[in-house]
Protein backbone atom coordinates (compact mmCIF):
# COMPACT_ATOMS: atom_id res chain seq x y z
CA UNK A 1 0.00 0.00 0.00
CA UNK A 2 1.03 3.64 -0.60
CA UNK A 3 0.46 5.98 2.33
CA UNK A 4 -1.10 9.31 0.66
CA UNK A 5 -0.96 10.57 4.38
CA UNK A 6 1.70 12.80 3.85
CA UNK A 7 0.30 14.48 1.14
CA UNK A 8 -3.15 14.97 3.01
CA UNK A 9 -1.78 16.72 5.89
CA UNK A 10 0.48 18.96 3.56
CA UNK A 11 -2.76 19.84 1.43
CA UNK A 12 -4.75 20.53 4.73
CA UNK A 13 -2.86 23.13 5.41
CA UNK A 14 -3.27 25.04 2.14
CA UNK A 15 -5.83 26.50 -0.57
CA UNK A 16 -5.80 22.65 -2.10
CA UNK A 17 -7.69 21.40 1.30
CA UNK A 18 -10.95 21.53 -0.60
CA UNK A 19 -9.49 18.38 -2.39
CA UNK A 20 -9.43 16.62 1.03
CA UNK A 21 -13.37 15.83 0.33
CA UNK A 22 -12.92 13.85 -2.52
CA UNK A 23 -9.13 12.55 -3.29
CA UNK A 24 -8.78 10.05 -0.27
CA UNK A 25 -11.65 8.08 -1.50
CA UNK A 26 -10.50 8.19 -4.69
CA UNK A 27 -7.05 7.21 -3.75
CA UNK A 28 -7.85 4.23 -1.61
CA UNK A 29 -10.77 2.58 -4.16
CA UNK A 30 -7.59 2.97 -6.77
CA UNK A 31 -5.48 0.49 -4.37
CA UNK A 32 -7.85 -1.96 -3.84
CA UNK A 33 -9.37 -2.11 -7.12
CA UNK A 34 -7.16 -0.89 -10.22
CA UNK A 35 -3.47 -2.10 -9.27
CA UNK A 36 -1.39 -3.39 -12.22
CA UNK A 37 -0.54 -6.81 -11.83
CA UNK A 38 3.11 -5.96 -11.54
CA UNK A 39 2.54 -3.67 -8.31
CA UNK A 40 3.35 -5.66 -5.57
CA UNK A 41 6.87 -6.14 -7.49
CA UNK A 42 7.43 -2.66 -8.45
CA UNK A 43 7.23 -1.85 -4.64
CA UNK A 44 9.54 -5.06 -3.33
CA UNK A 45 11.99 -3.62 -6.20
CA UNK A 46 11.12 0.21 -4.64
CA UNK A 47 11.72 -0.76 -0.91
CA UNK A 48 15.19 -2.52 -1.49
CA UNK A 49 16.61 0.62 -2.64
CA UNK A 50 19.56 1.62 -0.50
CA UNK A 51 18.97 4.87 1.88
CA UNK A 52 21.93 6.85 0.98
CA UNK A 53 23.44 10.32 2.30
CA UNK A 54 22.53 12.68 -0.59
CA UNK A 55 25.09 15.05 -0.60
CA UNK A 56 24.19 17.62 -3.54
CA UNK A 57 20.73 18.40 -5.55
CA UNK A 58 20.41 19.93 -8.82
CA UNK A 59 16.87 20.60 -9.69
CA UNK A 60 17.61 23.65 -11.65
CA UNK A 61 19.63 22.97 -14.45
CA UNK A 62 19.21 19.29 -14.72
CA UNK A 63 17.91 16.50 -12.22
CA UNK A 64 20.41 15.16 -10.15
CA UNK A 65 20.61 13.74 -6.85
CA UNK A 66 23.44 12.81 -5.16
CA UNK A 67 27.30 12.37 -6.20
CA UNK A 68 29.27 9.12 -7.05
CA UNK A 69 31.51 9.26 -4.16
CA UNK A 70 28.66 9.41 -1.77
CA UNK A 71 28.13 5.41 -2.17
CA UNK A 72 30.32 2.57 -2.33
CA UNK A 73 30.63 0.17 -5.67
CA UNK A 74 28.01 -2.01 -4.04
CA UNK A 75 25.25 0.57 -3.49
CA UNK A 76 26.11 1.62 -7.24
CA UNK A 77 25.62 -1.33 -8.68
CA UNK A 78 22.96 -2.26 -6.66
CA UNK A 79 20.67 1.17 -7.54
CA UNK A 80 21.56 0.35 -11.09
CA UNK A 81 20.44 -3.10 -11.07
CA UNK A 82 17.14 -1.87 -8.93
CA UNK A 83 16.41 0.97 -10.96
CA UNK A 84 16.56 -0.98 -14.84
CA UNK A 85 13.68 -2.63 -13.58
CA UNK A 86 11.78 0.25 -14.18
CA UNK A 87 12.22 -0.11 -17.54
CA UNK A 88 11.33 1.30 -20.21
CA UNK A 89 12.63 4.60 -18.60
CA UNK A 90 10.66 7.35 -21.49
CA UNK A 91 10.92 10.63 -19.87
CA UNK A 92 14.34 12.12 -18.22
CA UNK A 93 17.19 12.30 -17.76
CA UNK A 94 17.98 11.49 -14.07
CA UNK A 95 21.95 11.60 -12.65
CA UNK A 96 21.29 9.65 -9.62
CA UNK A 97 24.72 9.28 -6.98
CA UNK A 98 26.06 9.21 -10.68
CA UNK A 99 24.02 7.25 -12.60
CA UNK A 100 23.11 8.17 -15.95
CA UNK A 101 19.45 7.27 -16.33
CA UNK A 102 19.38 7.84 -20.43
CA UNK A 103 15.94 8.00 -20.87
CA UNK A 104 14.24 7.89 -24.47
CA UNK A 105 13.37 11.39 -24.53
CA UNK A 106 15.08 14.31 -23.87
CA UNK A 107 12.48 15.54 -21.92
CA UNK A 108 14.78 18.73 -21.00
CA UNK A 109 14.73 20.20 -24.67
CA UNK A 110 11.22 20.56 -23.88
CA UNK A 111 12.00 22.58 -20.49
CA UNK A 112 14.50 24.87 -22.44
CA UNK A 113 11.77 25.80 -24.84
CA UNK A 114 9.43 26.86 -22.69
CA UNK A 115 11.15 28.11 -19.21
CA UNK A 116 11.51 31.63 -20.59
CA UNK A 117 7.95 32.05 -21.60
CA UNK A 118 6.25 31.18 -18.87
CA UNK A 119 5.04 33.43 -15.75
CA UNK A 120 7.86 32.61 -13.16
CA UNK A 121 7.18 29.77 -10.88
CA UNK A 122 8.52 30.73 -7.88
CA UNK A 123 5.98 30.54 -4.97
CA UNK A 124 3.68 29.29 -7.11
CA UNK A 125 1.14 26.16 -6.64
CA UNK A 126 1.61 24.06 -9.56
CA UNK A 127 -0.46 21.05 -11.38
CA UNK A 128 1.21 19.36 -14.52
CA UNK A 129 -1.64 16.66 -16.22
CA UNK A 130 0.21 13.45 -18.22
CA UNK A 131 3.55 14.21 -15.94
CA UNK A 132 5.04 10.94 -17.13
CA UNK A 133 7.51 9.87 -14.83
CA UNK A 134 7.67 13.49 -13.04
CA UNK A 135 10.52 14.77 -14.89
CA UNK A 136 9.16 18.56 -15.42
CA UNK A 137 7.53 18.67 -12.11
CA UNK A 138 11.02 18.03 -10.69
CA UNK A 139 12.36 21.26 -13.11
CA UNK A 140 9.12 23.44 -11.63
CA UNK A 141 10.33 23.20 -8.12
CA UNK A 142 13.82 23.91 -9.46
CA UNK A 143 12.12 27.51 -10.37
CA UNK A 144 10.94 27.61 -6.71
CA UNK A 145 7.14 26.41 -7.36
CA UNK A 146 6.01 26.25 -4.02
CA UNK A 147 4.18 23.13 -4.38
CA UNK A 148 3.89 21.31 -7.02
CA UNK A 149 1.82 18.32 -8.41
CA UNK A 150 1.93 15.83 -10.61
CA UNK A 151 -0.83 13.48 -12.01
CA UNK A 152 -0.25 10.44 -14.53
CA UNK A 153 -2.24 7.42 -14.42
CA UNK A 154 0.58 5.00 -16.01
CA UNK A 155 1.69 2.97 -13.05
CA UNK A 156 5.21 1.94 -13.86
CA UNK A 157 5.23 6.09 -14.37
CA UNK A 158 4.24 6.70 -10.59
CA UNK A 159 6.94 3.76 -9.52
CA UNK A 160 10.01 5.84 -11.29
CA UNK A 161 8.87 8.96 -9.94
CA UNK A 162 9.04 7.38 -6.56
CA UNK A 163 12.12 6.12 -7.20
CA UNK A 164 13.83 9.25 -7.58
CA UNK A 165 11.80 10.51 -4.90
CA UNK A 166 13.55 8.23 -2.52
CA UNK A 167 16.72 9.79 -3.57
CA UNK A 168 15.29 13.54 -3.55
CA UNK A 169 12.60 13.21 -0.31
CA UNK A 170 10.97 16.34 -1.39
CA UNK A 171 7.13 16.53 0.31
CA UNK A 172 6.44 19.65 -2.16
CA UNK A 173 6.81 17.79 -5.11
CA UNK A 174 3.58 14.85 -5.99
CA UNK A 175 2.96 12.30 -8.11
CA UNK A 176 -0.79 10.88 -7.93
CA UNK A 177 -2.07 7.74 -10.45
CA UNK A 178 -5.07 9.86 -11.42
CA UNK A 179 -6.06 10.68 -15.24
CA UNK A 180 -7.18 14.32 -15.82
CA UNK A 181 -11.18 13.10 -15.80
CA UNK A 182 -10.46 12.14 -12.11
CA UNK A 183 -9.85 15.58 -10.83
CA UNK A 184 -12.84 17.40 -9.55
CA UNK A 185 -13.10 21.46 -10.22
CA UNK A 186 -10.07 22.48 -8.00
CA UNK A 187 -9.59 26.13 -9.23
CA UNK A 188 -6.58 26.05 -7.28
CA UNK A 189 -3.56 26.49 -9.58
CA UNK A 190 -1.64 29.05 -10.34
CA UNK A 191 -0.33 27.29 -13.45
CA UNK A 192 -1.12 24.11 -15.29
CA UNK A 193 0.94 22.35 -17.12
CA UNK A 194 -0.30 19.84 -19.98
CA UNK A 195 2.18 18.60 -22.42
CA UNK A 196 2.07 15.77 -24.94
CA UNK A 197 -1.89 14.74 -23.89
CA UNK A 198 -3.95 16.57 -25.63
CA UNK A 199 -3.26 14.51 -28.63
CA UNK A 200 -4.14 11.53 -26.53
CA UNK A 201 -8.00 12.90 -26.46
CA UNK A 202 -10.87 11.92 -27.80
CA UNK A 203 -12.52 14.94 -26.84
CA UNK A 204 -10.22 17.82 -26.73
CA UNK A 205 -12.80 20.67 -26.01
CA UNK A 206 -13.89 18.87 -22.65
CA UNK A 207 -10.34 18.44 -22.08
CA UNK A 208 -9.64 22.03 -22.13
CA UNK A 209 -12.72 22.76 -19.65
CA UNK A 210 -10.88 20.14 -17.56
CA UNK A 211 -7.72 22.29 -17.59
CA UNK A 212 -9.33 25.46 -17.10
CA UNK A 213 -11.20 24.03 -14.42
CA UNK A 214 -7.95 23.68 -12.19
CA UNK A 215 -7.10 26.93 -12.47
CA UNK A 216 -7.02 29.55 -10.23
CA UNK A 217 -8.17 32.88 -11.37
CA UNK A 218 -5.47 34.69 -13.70
CA UNK A 219 -3.96 31.62 -13.41
CA UNK A 220 -1.89 30.35 -16.35
CA UNK A 221 -2.15 27.27 -18.80
CA UNK A 222 1.08 25.94 -20.59
CA UNK A 223 -0.33 23.31 -23.26
CA UNK A 224 2.06 21.67 -25.40
CA UNK A 225 0.54 19.08 -27.94
CA UNK A 226 1.22 18.11 -31.38
CA UNK A 227 0.26 19.84 -34.52
CA UNK A 228 0.23 19.94 -38.02
CA UNK A 229 0.71 23.13 -40.52
CA UNK A 230 -2.13 24.63 -42.08
CA UNK A 231 -5.33 27.06 -41.29
CA UNK A 232 -7.17 27.55 -38.68
CA UNK A 233 -9.98 25.24 -40.46
CA UNK A 234 -7.26 22.49 -40.52
CA UNK A 235 -7.12 19.36 -38.03
CA UNK A 236 -5.64 16.10 -38.78
CA UNK A 237 -7.32 12.81 -37.37
CA UNK A 238 -4.85 10.01 -38.24
CA UNK A 239 -6.21 6.28 -39.07
CA UNK A 240 -5.52 3.63 -36.66
CA UNK A 241 -2.00 4.75 -35.72
CA UNK A 242 -0.24 8.05 -36.10
CA UNK A 243 3.80 7.19 -35.31
CA UNK A 244 2.54 3.91 -34.76
CA UNK A 245 0.73 5.59 -32.02
CA UNK A 246 -2.79 4.03 -31.43
CA UNK A 247 -4.31 6.67 -29.35
CA UNK A 248 -3.56 9.84 -31.43
CA UNK A 249 -6.74 11.60 -32.15
CA UNK A 250 -6.93 14.88 -32.80
CA UNK A 251 -3.43 17.21 -33.96
CA UNK A 252 -5.18 20.98 -35.15
CA UNK A 253 -3.06 23.73 -36.84
CA UNK A 254 -1.67 26.20 -34.63
CA UNK A 255 -4.41 28.89 -35.19
CA UNK A 256 -7.16 26.14 -35.10
CA UNK A 257 -5.66 25.32 -31.23
CA UNK A 258 -5.80 29.10 -30.34
CA UNK A 259 -9.56 28.93 -31.85
CA UNK A 260 -10.07 26.06 -29.65
CA UNK A 261 -8.55 27.77 -26.54
CA UNK A 262 -10.58 31.32 -27.26
CA UNK A 263 -13.62 29.28 -27.02
CA UNK A 264 -13.23 27.97 -24.15
CA UNK A 265 -12.68 31.03 -22.42
CA UNK A 266 -8.66 31.43 -22.50
CA UNK A 267 -7.49 34.83 -23.08
CA UNK A 268 -3.78 36.29 -24.02
CA UNK A 269 -3.98 32.79 -26.24
CA UNK A 270 0.00 32.74 -27.84
CA UNK A 271 2.08 30.04 -29.45
CA UNK A 272 5.50 30.71 -27.78
CA UNK A 273 7.57 27.60 -29.81
CA UNK A 274 6.90 25.00 -32.62
CA UNK A 275 9.25 22.46 -33.29
CA UNK A 276 9.63 19.17 -35.31
CA UNK A 277 11.10 16.36 -33.09
CA UNK A 278 14.29 15.83 -33.67
CA UNK A 279 16.36 12.47 -33.68
CA UNK A 280 18.38 13.50 -30.63
CA UNK A 281 15.45 14.24 -28.33
CA UNK A 282 13.27 10.76 -28.73
CA UNK A 283 16.08 7.96 -29.25
CA UNK A 284 16.42 4.04 -28.89
CA UNK A 285 19.18 3.88 -25.14
CA UNK A 286 19.70 1.14 -23.08
CA UNK A 287 17.08 2.48 -20.72
CA UNK A 288 14.43 1.48 -22.93
CA UNK A 289 13.77 -1.69 -24.64
CA UNK A 290 11.25 -0.79 -27.06
CA UNK A 291 11.17 0.86 -30.62
CA UNK A 292 12.06 4.68 -30.73
CA UNK A 293 11.21 7.89 -32.94
CA UNK A 294 13.85 6.64 -36.14
CA UNK A 295 11.27 3.51 -36.31
CA UNK A 296 8.37 5.52 -36.66
CA UNK A 297 9.16 7.57 -39.50
CA UNK A 298 9.43 6.56 -42.98
CA UNK A 299 13.21 5.56 -43.31
CA UNK A 300 13.27 7.35 -47.11
CA UNK A 301 12.27 10.58 -46.01
CA UNK A 302 11.96 11.94 -42.16
CA UNK A 303 9.47 14.10 -43.04
CA UNK A 304 6.85 11.80 -42.78
CA UNK A 305 6.13 9.08 -40.25
CA UNK A 306 5.71 5.38 -41.57
CA UNK A 307 2.16 5.82 -42.07
CA UNK A 308 2.84 8.93 -44.35
CA UNK A 309 1.49 11.40 -42.20
CA UNK A 310 3.35 14.85 -41.47
CA UNK A 311 6.50 13.90 -38.78
CA UNK A 312 5.46 14.82 -35.26
CA UNK A 313 5.50 18.85 -34.75
CA UNK A 314 4.77 19.92 -31.19
CA UNK A 315 4.32 23.42 -30.48
CA UNK A 316 3.55 25.12 -27.01
CA UNK A 317 1.16 27.44 -26.31
CA UNK A 318 0.26 30.03 -23.20
CA UNK A 319 -2.68 31.58 -21.88
CA UNK A 320 -4.84 33.04 -18.95
CA UNK A 321 -7.89 32.80 -18.09
C1 LIG B 1 3.45 11.83 -24.27
S1 LIG B 1 3.40 11.63 -22.54
C2 LIG B 1 3.82 13.25 -22.01
C3 LIG B 1 4.63 13.28 -20.75
C4 LIG B 1 5.11 14.66 -20.31
N1 LIG B 1 4.02 15.53 -19.98
C5 LIG B 1 5.99 15.29 -21.34
O1 LIG B 1 5.56 16.27 -21.95
O2 LIG B 1 7.10 14.83 -21.57
C6 LIG B 1 1.67 11.53 -22.22
C7 LIG B 1 1.34 11.17 -20.78
O3 LIG B 1 -0.06 11.31 -20.57
C8 LIG B 1 -0.45 10.31 -19.67
N2 LIG B 1 -1.91 10.13 -19.76
C9 LIG B 1 -2.60 9.23 -20.50
N3 LIG B 1 -3.91 9.33 -20.27
C10 LIG B 1 -4.06 10.33 -19.36
C11 LIG B 1 -5.17 10.91 -18.69
N4 LIG B 1 -6.40 10.45 -18.92
N5 LIG B 1 -4.98 11.91 -17.81
C12 LIG B 1 -3.72 12.35 -17.57
N6 LIG B 1 -2.62 11.83 -18.17
C13 LIG B 1 -2.79 10.85 -19.05
C14 LIG B 1 0.38 9.11 -20.08
O4 LIG B 1 0.46 8.14 -19.05
C15 LIG B 1 1.70 9.75 -20.41
O5 LIG B 1 2.57 9.76 -19.31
Amino acid sequence: MISYNRFYQKIAQSRLSHWLNTLPAQLTLWQKENLHGEFAQWQKTLEALPKTTVSTIDLSSQVKAGERDDINDGEFKRIENLLKKFKPWRKGPYHIHGLHIDTEWRSDFKWDRLKNHISPLQDRYVLDIGCGSGYHLWRMRGEQAKFVVGIDPTQLFLMQFNAIQHFINDDCVNLLPLGVEDLPELKAFDTVFAMGVLYHRRSPIDFLYQLKAQLAKGGELVLETLIVDGDINTVLVPGERYAKMRNVWFLPSCDAMCAWLERVGFKNIRVVNTDITALDEQRKTQWIDTESLQDFLDPNDNTKTIEGYPAPKRAIFIANI
